[in-house]
């Protein structure tokens, strides 16, 4: 494994550095589930982009619109590298998971599900691994079932498997929870699914900046990210979709560039992916996808991890010795991929987000997209900091004893 100044790393984050002084900012950037911070080799990447290659991708034949054509479509094959795909057909350009899943929601789910079918979602889903479904499922008449999960976070495959049944079409679920940081047995859920003819799709937004992601070792039919959560460009994403599955869909959207050609009242459409990528591409958020794959390549996923457990261990074990406070999901810090969603009794969570921010520290309070299973967990709203391997023992450090006064400071004593 390679070795790295964490210091040195955290150089070449623009936003961690104070450029009046040069030294290093001292506010602690802890909401990292909500967006990654971006290095400087992926903002100077989409930079580039406009600065050299800019030209219409797909359109010109001209020497610009070739290069800006290579830079999208290197791109594409980065991001099928990366996550082992079988070819870059299957990899279609979104702007973000919510996008992709909707993709999939009204190209395959509507033409699928049909009354008396089932869809089957886990309570975890962030919002946008679930509004999709309950919208197919109420369109067709079909009924959206729920995987409800443990008191640690964590899936009964007794209970899943129970729940999957020949009525099911599709299974859709998260790898990681983004309040839980619980990570899913998605290999086992799509056997499951398999089994019984459904399909599978996952919601990898909080997964892909924390693990390797081989879409042929899971098995999966869909699997969604999001370039801004794993140190990429927003308004870039992925859905990567089996061919087989994909070459049968319909356009999700309709116009510019994703077709072979149009008549007056018809029109036959491009071959995968560009069937699914209408209209002008963010060719520049993939330019800056591509550098944040390669710069994840160059730090390593087992750098990645040791780091943010280490992190993760020393932030829950602070956490479990200050009284009144209640940390969700499981005792174990390699269950919670970074993340820690807690409350403080008596203290509503804005109020321990407002304290944190006043000793300079950002973390996200509120129901983090995820209504059903703050509902589950019988909670209105929580605090939530996520890690990233390139937080400190300092900044988690500087957390614990900001959320040791809490209480006392909000007039509840300590
Ligand atoms: N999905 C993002 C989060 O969990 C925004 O904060």
């Amino acid at each position: 494994m390679p070795e790295f100044d964490i210091n040195k790393l955290r150089e070449e984050f623009p936003l961690f550095v104070n450029e009046k002084n040069g030294s290093v900012l001292d506010f602690a950037y802890l909401d990292n589930a909500a967006t990654s911070q971006r290095p400087k080799c992926v903002i100077d990447a989409e930079m580039e982009f406009y600065e050299k290659h800019n030209a219409n991708p797909l359109r010109g034949s001209y020497p610009l619109s070739v290069e800006a054509t290579d830079v999208y479509e290197n791109a594409r094959k980065s991001v099928k590298s990366f996550i082992n795909a079988n070819s870059s057909s299957e990899i279609i350009f979104t702007r973000n998971t919510s996008e992709s899943i909707n993709l999939v929601a009204y190209s395959y789910g509507l033409e699928n599900v049909k009354e008396g079918d089932e869809v089957l979602v886990s309570i975890m889903e962030h919002h946008s691994n679930l509004l999709p479904w309950q919208m197919v499922t109420k369109k067709s008449g079909a009924t959206l079932k729920f995987i409800e999960c443990e008191q640690d976070g964590s899936l009964d495959m007794e209970k899943v498997k129970n729940l999957i049944s020949d009525r099911t079409k599709i299974v859709a679920v998260t790898q990681v929870s983004n309040v839980l940081g619980a990570v899913n047995p998605v290999k086992e859920i799509a056997k499951l699914a398999h089994e019984k003819g459904a399909v599978i799709v996952v919601d990898g937004a909080q997964s892909t900046p924390h693990m390797k992601i081989d879409v042929k070792d899971l098995d999966v039919d869909f699997f969604a990210l999001s370039g801004h959560k794993m140190f990429g460009p927003m308004g870039i994403g992925v859905l990567y979709g089996k061919e087989a599955i994909l070459d049968k869909m319909q356009p999700f959207l309709r116009g510019g560039e994703m077709i072979d050609s149009v008549s007056r009242y018809d029109a036959v459409y491009a071959e995968l992916p560009h069937k699914f990528e209408a209209g002008t591409v963010n060719a520049a958020g993939a330019a800056g996808l591509d550098a944040a794959i390669k710069y994840m390549q160059r730090i390593g996923y087992e750098y990645m991890q040791e780091r943010e457990l280490m992190l993760t261990k020393r932030a829950l074990e602070g956490l479990k010795k200050i009284p009144h406070i209640t940390v969700y999901g499981s005792d174990l810090a390699e269950r919670h991929t970074g993340i820690l969603t807690f409350k403080v009794d008596d203290v509503h969570p804005h109020d321990v987000s407002e304290v944190l921010i006043a000793d300079k520290i950002a973390v996200r309070a509120g129901h983090h997209c995820a209504q059903p299973l703050l509902q589950y967990l019988g909670v209105n709203s929580t605090t939530r900091a996520s890690l990233m391997f390139y937080n400190t023992e300092e900044e988690i450090d500087k957390f614990l004893e900001s959320m040791a006064t809490v209480r006392e400071r909000m007039g509840y004593g300590k």
